[in-house]
Parts: C-alpha cells; structure tokens; sequence
C-alpha cells in the first residue's frame, strides 16, 4: 500500500496514543518489524508551532521507527499549517496526519479532534492550509461523524474533494468513546464512496481480527491500537500468520521489559522515565490474569530500577496466552 508517494512495507499501521507511541515505543515495536506506519502520540499544533520541535521529545525519533507519521491537533489552519511546516523542515516524518478522532482530555475541552466532525468548514480550511506547505502526504484520521446532515458518506466525499491522501476511521463515534464496540460496517460505507487508501481500525484484538477486517470491509490496511501496546510484536505476528497460518512463540515479556525500561532510562531522565514506564506496563500487564497485582505492586517502588525489577519477578514466571488480547478499555 502506498500513501501519496510513500510506500508502505505493510498496510498494518501502529495507531498514534498519547503519552504511549513515542520514539522508545515505536523502536520496541520496529524490533520485530511487521508495522507499515509508525505513528507518534498527538502533538499539539500550537505547542509545535511555537516552539523548537527539533529539542522536543514528543517530536523525537528511534532508529528503526520508519515510515513514520507524525499526528498533529488544533483547530487554527494557519498554527496547524505551521506546526506542520516545521515538522516536515525537521525530515523526520514521512506522513503528516490530523487528528479529528481525540473526543477526551484537552483536545474535547478545545473542542479539537472529533469535534470539529461538526465543522467541516473549519476542517476544509485547515486541509488546504496544511496542503500549500506540505510536500508530504496528508492523512485524516477520524471518528464516525455524528448529528443530522453530518453522515459519514457526506465526509467521504468531503475528504475525496479536498485530496487528503488517506483516510484512517476509528469505527466509533466520539459519544460512544470506548464504551460500545466498533462498528466495522461503517468501514465498509467509507471505502466504497473514497477512492483513495482507507485504513480501518477499531477492536482488532488478534492477527486474525486485523485479516478479517479488512476482507470484511474492504479497507486497504488496518490501525492497531491497544492490542500493539499490549503485544508490541502483533504486526510482526500477523505478517507471519498472513504468509503461513500459523502464530510464532510470543517473545520473553520480562526481559522485554526489562530491555525497555534501559531504553527509556537512556532517552528521558529518572522522573518522566517512570511515568513512560508505568503507562506501558499497565498495558502489557493486562495480558496476564493476576495483571492488576502486578502492575500496582510494581508501581508501588518510585525508582525506574526497583519498578522493572519488580515486573521481571512477576513476568518470569508467567507466560503470554493466546490471542485475542482482552484489554480492560473495551
Ligand atoms: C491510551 C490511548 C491513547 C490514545 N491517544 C490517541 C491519540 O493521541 N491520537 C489519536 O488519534 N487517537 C488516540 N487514541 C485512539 C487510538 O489511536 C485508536 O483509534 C483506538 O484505540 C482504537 O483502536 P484499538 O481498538 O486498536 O485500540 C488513543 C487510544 C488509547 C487507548
């Protein structure tokens, strides 16, 4: 799959998540190989455009993470178009994305992200700010549209006409958050109106989920989301499956981690170290029964050392079931 002129090594793309997909992730994740698009977490457009991304370590970069995309948030075209151009200056990212798909957190209260699915002016305006400096391609990633008049087939055209690249759906509305299941039928009424590369992603929780939607809508690649934060390695598993039918022995989870918490020791000081490493493990915690326990009794210890130390102990002796991956944000 080709997004613009970027070629994709696999149509299966890391889903950006905000204070998880940053460049120690997206390298854990490029270590088995496998995702055809690594995302970075949701920048905010006015923060990028204001200051110098290149010391930024929201806009850091691993060594293998590539293709990369990098996700920006705002509602003002000329900051949004900024942001962009200074990011594209930079030459690490391959892709630039704009989120309309954040319904939480600071993005809801500015009424960024999903909201402006009920401003598709603003959103017009936006697109064609960011075009006249982008010379890299522009991806929309988004939720179902919700309101009279607002359909999803209407944005379908709406997004052909303004020669966005790609389209990624998160197969929910933003009232639903993650309380009710994706709808992948609304996939399958997005890309039969948009020509061009349409990305499905919601609630793909195994290999087989990833294959099965995307024969069941007909979406050129799927997005993963939490299943890649609770296996980093669920893309290379799934080229795997795709090419023999069968799944590889899952990796050592406690020496992963422990790997990983060397990682985020050599790329960000003791405190935010921490705070990156108790955000991962609540997740790759969330594949073993007694998860819970063990994450809180890791996060117990205030140092990165006494915290993945505790982990190994649990997760040695454990072993990684079988997928689907169950995580508790259903
Ligand atoms: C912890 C977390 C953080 C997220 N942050 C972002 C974000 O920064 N930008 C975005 O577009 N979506 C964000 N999302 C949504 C995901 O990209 C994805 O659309 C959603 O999790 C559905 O995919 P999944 O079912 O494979 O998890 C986030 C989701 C989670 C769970």
């Amino acid at each position: 799959m080709n997004i613009g002129t970027v070629p994709l090594p696999t149509p299966y793309l890391m889903a950006p998540m905000a204070d998880l997909t940053h460049a120690a992730f997206r390298d854990l994740v490029a270590q088995w190989g496998g995702c055809g698009l690594y995302y970075t977490e949701m920048l905010n457009a006015r923060i990028v455009a204001s200051s110098d991304p290149a010391n930024d370590p929201y806009c850091a970069c691993g060594s293998k993470d590539t293709p990369r995309a990098a996700q920006l948030v705002g509602d003002d075209p000329e900051v949004v178009a900024r942001a962009m151009h200074k990011l594209q200056d930079l030459g690490r990212f391959d892709v630039f994305d704009f989120n309309l798909g954040c319904a939480r957190g600071v993005p809801a209260r500015h009424r960024w992200g999903a909201a402006l699915l009920s401003r598709p002016d603003r959103v017009r305006e936006i697109l064609t700010e960011a075009r006249k400096v982008l010379q890299s391609p522009l991806v929309v990633k988004m939720r179902i549209p919700e309101g009279n008049g607002n359909s999803l087939e209407r944005w379908a055209e709406r997004l052909s006409e303004w020669e966005v690249d790609a389209v990624v759906l998160h197969a929910r509305s933003a009232r639903d958050l993650f309380k009710r299941p994706a709808r992948w039928e609304a996939l399958k009424r997005f890309k039969r109106i948009f020509p061009k590369p349409a990305i499905g992603n919601g609630d793909v929780f195994s290999p087989q989920a990833a294959l099965r939607l995307m024969e069941e809508t007909g979406c050129d690649g799927v997005m993963i989301g939490r299943a890649a934060l609770m296996r980093p390695w669920i893309f290379a598993d799934l080229v795997h499956y795709e090419k023999t039918g069968r799944l590889p022995d899952p990796p050592d989870a406690a020496a992963l981690m422990a790997r990983y918490a060397e990682d985020l020791a050599a790329r960000f000081e003791e405190r935010e170290a921490v705070r990156r490493f108790r955000l991962f493990a609540f997740w790759i915690c969330q594949n073993y029964s007694y998860g819970a326990h063990y994450f809180h009794t890791a996060c117990r210890s205030s140092s990165l050392r006494a915290m993945a130390e505790t982990l190994h102990g649990f997760l040695s002796r454990e072993t990684i079931p079988d997928y689907p991956v169950r995580p508790y944000l259903m």
